[in-house]
């Protein structure tokens, strides 16, 4: 059966898979739609406005995809007749920013009546903020979490049926619905999701308690969706995972990620493959490896380091040590040498003294990065660093933060320099956003270059002549 138009009738029974159940919805919803649309004699419009990581980037696009099914056609937010945050949690100014952006909403929604606003994500998986979204901002009508995205037109049938704000939150699940459409923001490439959840439990980290536990998706799922990517026009794909490097761990027959890997190597077609994020503790050899030999994953590794302090790496759960992640880096390099590294850093974990911070900026300027996603440390409740003792005052982060930042500043400049003059193959993802006459490629190794071109050379992979660094990316000219 092809799942992308399942023969599903209306007038028959609901049906009980998942998927075929949300088809029955899409259809339902898509004559609620219809309806609505003759009477006020305009298509309906929407935006959905993600918030948070690449895996909150993709469940848009299954947001997307679901409400282009259902007769919806996208417009800029301030047009939208339905606004969809798609909301993340991971640092208490995330949070902050969608209600600065809800209260924005209120009035528009007075003046249209044909204004819906839905809520999803991983802020609507703390219990206390739908408390607060259902005690104070009434005219939300849909929230659901990240758990039953899935269920997107079910539940925008229940919002047109009943009329009343739909609430929709699971705890955890252990499903994985798969085949729904979804509607891609690049043709030339794509996230794939390969996991879900995590277990870790770093102990800053409100993830795990949002996301669920760890699942793992079906390799064959996997290698069908991309295959079917491929055949889509697709060269890169991204595979996504809070931690890839545990994937099929508890899949019924057992598979590595770098198995995974190489299978998906083999798919023709396929030009790139990128995947983030690594946890250094568990990156295997094996991993390493494959890297190594591989003719398709790209120069790139992102692997979080949070603090170049034992202790303060003990305290944070991340069961590795300096030494260890320092070795790993080494090992890495030895067997994939012109790879790029990138980290993320949290500056103001609970405890953190002036020595343990000059261990973080020892580390990196031992790794010397590519680039650093540099984060002051944000207490999220529920977390078991929330209740550590030796919150660190605001100023004092404030000024481990900038000094931070300037070195990996300074040093990510270096780095970047070492790339001039050479010649790389650049898949080129769009017109430059700073001047029409040109176009903006992406380098194995993550890097921009800005080079003369026209909208006729997106998606394609050519060879590029990296003329001169600009300190985060290049400039260069199309080479023979
Ligand atoms: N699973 C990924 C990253 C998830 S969140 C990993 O383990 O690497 C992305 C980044 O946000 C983390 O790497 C961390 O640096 C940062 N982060 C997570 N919780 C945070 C908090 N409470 N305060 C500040 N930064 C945080
Ligand atoms: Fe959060 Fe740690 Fe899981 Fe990453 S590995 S999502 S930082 S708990
Ligand atoms: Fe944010 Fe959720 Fe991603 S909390 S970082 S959107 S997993």
């Amino acid at each position: 059966m092809n799942m992308m138009n399942p023969d599903i009738s209306l007038s028959k029974e609901i049906p009980e898979d998942d998927t075929r159940r949300q088809y029955y919805y899409i259809e339902k919803a898509k004559e609620y739609v219809r309806k609505e649309s003759e009477e006020i004699g305009r298509p309906l419009t929407f935006c959905v406005t993600t918030f948070g990581c690449q895996m909150n980037a993709r469940d848009s696009e299954k947001l997307r995809g679901i409400l282009e099914k259902i007769g919806y056609q996208e417009a800029p937010e301030e047009t939208a007749d339905f606004v969809i945050y798609n909301t993340c949690t991971v640092r208490e100014n995330a949070n902050t920013r969608v209600y600065g952006r809800l209260g924005q909403l209120k009035p528009r929604k007075k003046e249209n009546p044909h204004m819906r606003i839905g809520l999803c994500g991983c802020m609507m998986q703390e219990p206390e903020v739908v408390e607060k979204l259902k005690k104070s901002y009434r005219f939300v009508d849909i929230i659901f979490g990240t758990h039953n995205i899935f269920k997107f037109a079910e539940l925008i049938t229940e919002r047109y049926e009943t009329g009343k704000m739909v609430v929709d939150i699971w705890k955890d699940t252990d499903k994985i619905v798969e085949d729904l459409p979804n509607d891609r923001k690049y043709f030339f490439k794509s996230g794939v999701n390969i996991m879900f959840g995590c277990n870790n439990f770093c102990s800053y980290c409100i993830v795990p308690y949002v996301r669920g536990r760890e699942r793992s998706r079906d390799p064959q799922a996997i290698i069908s969706e991309i295959r079917k990517l491929v055949a889509d026009g697709v060269v890169e794909v991204m595979l996504l995972g809070q931690n890839v490097n545990s994937y099929g761990k508890n899949l019924e027959h057992p598979m590595t990620f770098a198995k995974l890997l190489q299978e998906i190597e083999k798919i023709e077609g396929l030009e790139r493959i990128r995947f983030m994020t690594s946890h250094p503790k568990d990156l295997s050899d094996e991993l390493i490896e494959v890297m190594g030999q591989s003719k398709k994953i790209c120069k790139h590794l992102h692997l979080p380091v949070q603090s170049g302090s034992t202790r303060i790496l003990q305290k944070m759960n991340r069961r590795y040590t300096k030494e260890q992640y320092l070795e790993l880096v080494a090992k890495i390099r030895k067997a994939v040498p012109d790879i790029s590294l990138t980290t993320d850093i949290i500056v103001g974990f609970p405890g953190e003294t002036e020595e343990d911070f000059q261990e973080t900026l020892d580390i990196v300027r031992k790794v010397r990065y590519d680039s650093a996603f540099t984060f002051i440390y944000s207490r999220r409740t529920g977390t078991p660093a929330a209740a550590m003792p030796d919150q660190i005052p605001e100023n004092v982060v404030k000024d481990r933060f900038d000094r931070l930042l300037k070195e990996v500043q300074t040093i990510a400049s270096e780095v970047c320099a070492v790339h001039e003059g050479t010649v790389q193959t650049a898949l080129i993802e769009g017109v430059s956003e700073h001047d029409s006459s040109m176009v903006t490629g992406r380098l194995s190794n993550n890097l921009l270059v800005h080079l003369k071109g026209s909208k006729e050379l997106i998606g394609q992979l050519i060879p590029v002549q990296l003329t001169e660094c600009k300190g985060f990316y290049y400039l260069g000219e199309m080479a023979e």
